[in-house]
């Protein structure tokens, strides 16, 4: 059987693996992403792919990466999170690891693991999918390929506006939903909450060494697991977002499925829960008729890496 490499890199991560035709994981290599230098990124990107290649019999590479990917699947044109700006990875990566080389944006990755592997095997024909990670990603699926638009970057559903005048983002652009429901904005909430309400996060500032500055993702899932008024407050913010940000796919596209994935729903009902109440109230006319499944990434982590190996078998 015929073996890829998928390599996802996120805002924070890069993780590569070797995949089979069947969507199973064989090895996997994690990295942190140096998202400031590109130069660093690109020769993460280098390393990883080389040190698989070593080992397996590959045939091809494909990279997912947080950014807005050019039609051709060759450039990173931009990205919110990553110093990347025109960056020609794929030919920069094939170049030196002499394998053919697909870039995918991570968002459109993971959702393809999802569809055609995971929480949305069953679906035939559309899906749409949110990624909650450092930042907020999309992807559609429509009669069962994703949707690239004309110039490569369609299903930028992180920003979508939808607060006027709201917090400033990565894109440059004011009050996109990726200030609002992405793991970043967690942080964001729960900091605000901690300083403003310091006697309701004391698990969380505990954790925090008492500074506000100090809070990260993990530190608001560990306290919010444990009951923290604040923690679970920064959850229900995002969750409630996002639930909105659903309801609106559904108007835009009615799919079959809606999928949640990214590192954030390892939180499982603290977001998922407000998201889902969000997304039933937020759905014009509720209840007159059936909408979409809401559901939960099912491959993890590893979604983005096989969902870029997939594609670049199929390039
Ligand atoms: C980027 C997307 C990416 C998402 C998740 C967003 O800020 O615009 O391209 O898919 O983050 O990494
Ligand atoms: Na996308
Ligand atoms: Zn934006």
């Amino acid at each position: 059987m015929t073996l890829t490499i998928g390599v996802d890199v996120g805002g924070t991560k890069v993780a590569a693996g070797v995949v089979d035709a069947d969507g199973t994981v064989v090895t996997t290599i994690r990295r942190d992403t140096p998202a400031d230098d590109v130069a660093r990124t690109r020769d993460t990107i280098v390393e990883v792919t080389a040190e698989l290649a070593a080992g397996y019999q590959v045939d091809a590479v494909g990279i997912g990466a947080a950014g807005w990917i050019d039609a051709s699947r060759s450039t990173v044109l931009f990205a919110p999170n990553i110093a990347w700006r025109d960056e020609p990875l794929r030919d920069y990566v094939s170049d030196k690891v002499g394998l053919p080389v697909i870039v995918e944006n991570d968002g459109n990755a993971a959702a393809w693991a999802e569809f055609r592997f995971g929480a949305a095997h069953d679906a035939d024909d559309s899906m749409v999918m949110y990624t909650i990670g450092t930042g907020v990603g999309g992807a559609i699926v429509l009669g069962g390929e994703l949707v690239r638009g004309t110039n490569g970057i369609a299903a930028e559903l992180g920003h979508l506006g939808l607060v006027p005048g709201g917090h400033k983002c990565g894109c440059g652009r004011l009050g996109c939903i990726e200030q609002y429901a992405s793991g970043n904005a967690l942080v964001r909430f729960a900091r605000a909450g901690a300083r403003q309400e310091p006697h309701r996060a004391e698990r969380l500032l505990g954790l925090a060494g008492g500074d506000p500055d100090r809070i990260n993702g993990p530190m608001v899932t560990a306290a919010a697991r444990d009951g923290d008024g604040v923690s679970c407050e920064a959850f229900a913010q995002i969750g409630t977002w996002l639930g909105m940000g659903l309801a609106d796919m559904v108007q835009v596209l009615d799919p079959q499925v809606l999928v949640v994935g990214g590192g954030v729903v390892e939180a499982g009902e603290l977001l998922m829960g407000p998201a889902r109440a969000s997304y039933q109230e937020s759905l014009a006319q509720r209840g007159r008729w059936p909408v979409a499944d809401l559901r939960v990434a099912k491959l993890g982590n590893g979604a983005g890496l096989v969902g870029a190996a997939d594609l670049a078998r199929r390039r």
